[in-house]
């Protein structure tokens, strides 16, 4: 694992500076902050700094705190030994008691994660569910993202079945740890993170993926930042939820970027399909929302299957569902399966395998919107979804 870690630290990064970060700044030091939308210069100093993360002070003016919410975007000028460092960032923690401070982030990690064009170096979070369970989520998944691999996307699998998560089992891995780990501080993402064949990684879910909550704002900083580290070194992150209409489930569709969902041909899997569909249009999702036919008998089953259930989501919904393709149903995947090796690396002559690669060849094919929030993006808006839930519940 510290390969991958270093090949994210240090491998891939084309920054400003090769050296460790925590030379450069020191307790005291001066920075100057300005917000996006005004020219008001802000003087603050330095009163912590780790790996990733610059606590400064909360800034004054004219007798008073400047107060940001969390998120708020600022361009800040720092002085280094090389001279002056001109850096956006954004408000990530704040801490009003004690030593009162702001937490953003290190400007070598925002120079690691801006490489190349920030907009178009954003990850593309897809959660893949369905409303109904065993219709080939997780095999879908993983040969989805062996697929996406093959079309030279850096692609992550995170396991958020709750009950079931079982990614790891599939492609025969073994993870030490899990995302809790991560929320607990002890480990960093890219300590969790597995390489699985076929050219993937997976990041481990737990059933403690809830405890986010538990997270003070300056713990969650440091996830967000150490989450950071994937935009920009990751392309595409596929999830993989549980089936059907829990709040976790919701939670996690609601705050990805795009959204698959899966269906058999059986009509209770394309009512429960429809269920989901329902579901995240009731909650306001913004979700690009696409669908997929898995087990299908032949083309023309798929295809009017997709025919179907789209002409109602239309109809009702009055939303633009895009279909994304077919998979046949084949013995060789259950085989695949058994064996613990993706139909893309044991049978990737096979007809659904073909399926796959044409899925996946579709999901690129269109130039993706830079709209999407990311990484960051994801797991801040399932962090606060979280938080209104338990506060809906009293909690
Ligand atoms: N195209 C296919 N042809 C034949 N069998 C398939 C196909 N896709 C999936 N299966 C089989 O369906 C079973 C369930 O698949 P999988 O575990 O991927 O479903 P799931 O939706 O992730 O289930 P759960 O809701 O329990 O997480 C597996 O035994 C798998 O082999
Ligand atoms: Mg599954």
């Amino acid at each position: 694992m510290a390969n991958i870690g270093e090949m994210l630290l240090y491998g891939n990064y084309k920054g400003w500076w090769s050296m460790k970060p925590s030379n450069q700044y020191y307790v005291g030091q001066s920075i100057i902050l300005t917000t996006l939308d005004s020219s008001t210069s802000y003087s603050c100093r330095i009163v912590s700094s780790s790996e990733y993360l610059i606590d400064i002070s909360v800034p004054y003016l004219q007798g008073k705190m400047v107060i940001w919410p969390v998120g708020t975007k600022l361009k800040a000028s720092i002085a280094d030994h090389q001279g002056e460092l001109s850096f956006q960032t954004e408000i990530l923690g704040r801490n009003f008691e004690g030593t009162r401070s702001y937490t953003i982030m290190m400007p070598h990690t925002i120079s690691r994660v801006n490489t190349g064009n920030r907009e178009h170096s954003k990850t593309r979070v897809i959660a893949v569910t369905s409303g109904k369970g065993g219709v080939g989520k997780t095999t879908l998944v993983i040969n989805l993202a062996i697929a996406l691999a093959n079309l030279g996307k850096r692609v992550y699998i995170l396991d958020l079945d709750l009950g079931t998560a079982d990614v790891d089992v599939l492609l025969s891995v073994k993870s030490r740890y899990n995302i809790v780990d991560l929320f607990n501080g002890e480990k960093s993402l890219l300590d969790i993170a597995v390489a699985a064949p076929g050219n993937i990684f997976i990041i481990p879910g737990s059933s403690g993926v809830q405890e986010l909550t538990h997270l003070k704002d300056r713990q969650f900083a440091q996830v967000i930042s150490t989450f950071n580290q994937l935009d920009g070194v990751s392309d595409i992150i596929l999830l993989d939820t549980g089936a059907g209409i829990s709040t976790d489930v919701s939670n996690f569709l609601l705050a990805s970027d795009e959204v698959i969902v899966i269906t058999t041909p059986e009509p209770h899997a394309m009512m429960d399909a429809y269920a989901i569909l329902k579901v995240m249009h009731i909650n306001g999702c913004l979700a690009k929302q696409m669908l997929i036919v898995n087990r299908a008998e032949s083309a023309d089953d798929a295809n009017l299957v997709a025919e179907r259930l789209l002409a109602v989501v239309t109809h009702y919904l009055k939303k633009d569902v895009r279909y994304l393709g077919y998979v046949l149903d084949d013995k060789l995947v259950n085989r695949s399966v058994r064996d613990q090796n993706p139909l893309l690396l044991s049978h990737p002559d096979s007809k659904p395998a073909e399926n796959i690669r044409r899925i996946a060849a579709c999901l690129i094919s269109k130039p993706y919107q830079s709209k999407a929030a990311g990484v960051t993006g994801f797991i801040t808006k399932l962090y606060w979804s979280f938080k209104e839930n338990k506060k809906r519940l009293g909690l």
